[in-house]
């Protein structure tokens, strides 16, 4: 409930950054128009912080965000930003959200943009953050938005691979994204059969886990190997040679790269990303900033950004028991 303690906020920013993700227009899109059906002046903020720290905003209306639902990418563009990592910098940033009359950023990315938006928030700068990664590697939410659209992007090209390697007998080695995390990777193996994966969660001894598994399955008959590397564990092109090296079965590698992170975001990320956008804006609408939006038991919830922080997460041991049964 409202009373003189709260704050009144009036206006907000809106950003992306870091990594781009499908599925983030579907976000600027819904805090644009949950913004504005609140009564909220919303500024859509370009290229993530180095935007934010340079004034480059303009207010955004429903108009504005129409025919981005389906639309890869961030049309407000994202950015590494060297000079916002700087004192002086995050000083700028907040000074110029002054200059434009923000009161909240609403900053939609991964766990580096977090970490920006909290040094903005202890600066008197209030934020919320929205969940958007294809990596899903938050720890303070089960689920981050692009993350399914890569999955089935990877899932798609996976398939295609398979294809051509049970035409040659071959051995298909496929690196993807996942910076330190094996979420896609887990995943996806899951969801294309493959032989092996390969996840920074998972221990693994080579000789045992992929070429003597290999041999076996050769041996019992099979014509072709999905093995599947997330960038976090290893490289494929090093994979595919040693395999081949070692066990004669003819390896190729592919990085399957920014491909993962294009595309038209699926049903779920444009969903999930519509709910997260709204209760961002639900968050300032009743004077709640510094919140994180997360989504826990597979509900959309808001945490204490600095609690949120400090949460962490991994692949659980359930999910790996089910996938090594149904490997080889
Ligand atoms: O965080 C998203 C991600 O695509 C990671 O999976 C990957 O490690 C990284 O970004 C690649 O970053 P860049 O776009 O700078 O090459």
């Amino acid at each position: 409930m409202a009373d003189s303690a709260t704050p009144r906020y009036t206006s907000i920013g809106v950003l992306t950054s870091g990594g781009d993700a499908p599925g983030m227009n579907a976000a600027i899109r819904a805090v644009v128009r949950a913004g504005n059906y609140y009564g909220l002046r919303v500024y859509g903020i370009h290229k993530g912080y180095h935007g934010l720290l340079r004034g480059e905003m303009e207010v955004l209306t429903n108009r504005s965000v129409s025919e981005t639902l389906q639309r890869g990418g961030t049309f407000l563009q994202t950015a590494r930003s060297k000079e916002f990592m700087t004192e002086d910098g995050l000083q700028k940033a907040v000074s110029m959200a002054r200059v434009f009359g923000v009161d909240v950023v609403v900053v939609i990315g991964g766990d580096g943009s977090y970490r920006g938006a909290l040094d903005l928030s202890k600066r008197g700068l209030p934020v919320i953050g929205l969940p958007g990664t294809i990596d899903n590697d938050i720890g303070n939410t089960e689920y981050t938005i692009g993350y399914d659209t890569a999955m089935n992007t990877a899932m798609q090209a996976i398939d295609k691979l398979r294809d051509t390697a049970s035409s040659h007998e071959r051995c298909s080695v496929i690196e993807l994204m996942g910076r330190g995390a094996g979420y896609i990777a887990h995943n996806v193996g899951m969801a294309c059969g493959a032989e092996i994966v390969l996840i920074p969660e998972k221990e693994t001894d080579f000789d045992r886990d992929v070429l003597k598994a290999m041999l076996e399955a050769r041996n019992r008959g099979k014509k072709h190997y999905i093995v599947i590397v997330a960038e976090g564990k290893g490289d494929a092109v090093e994979i595919a040679a040693r395999i081949e090296a070692s066990t004669g079965i003819e390896a190729r590698a592919t990085i399957l790269g920014h491909i993962q992170r294009g595309g038209s975001p699926t049903l779920r990320d444009r969903v999930m990303a519509s709910h997260m956008g709204v209760r961002a804006v639900e968050c300032v609408v009743q004077g709640r900033a510094d919140r994180i939006v997360s989504v826990q038991g597979g509900k959309v919830v808001d945490l204490d950004l600095q609690e949120a922080m400090a949460m962490t997460k991994t692949i659980s041991e359930e999910e790996l028991r089910v996938a090594q049964i149904l490997s080889l």
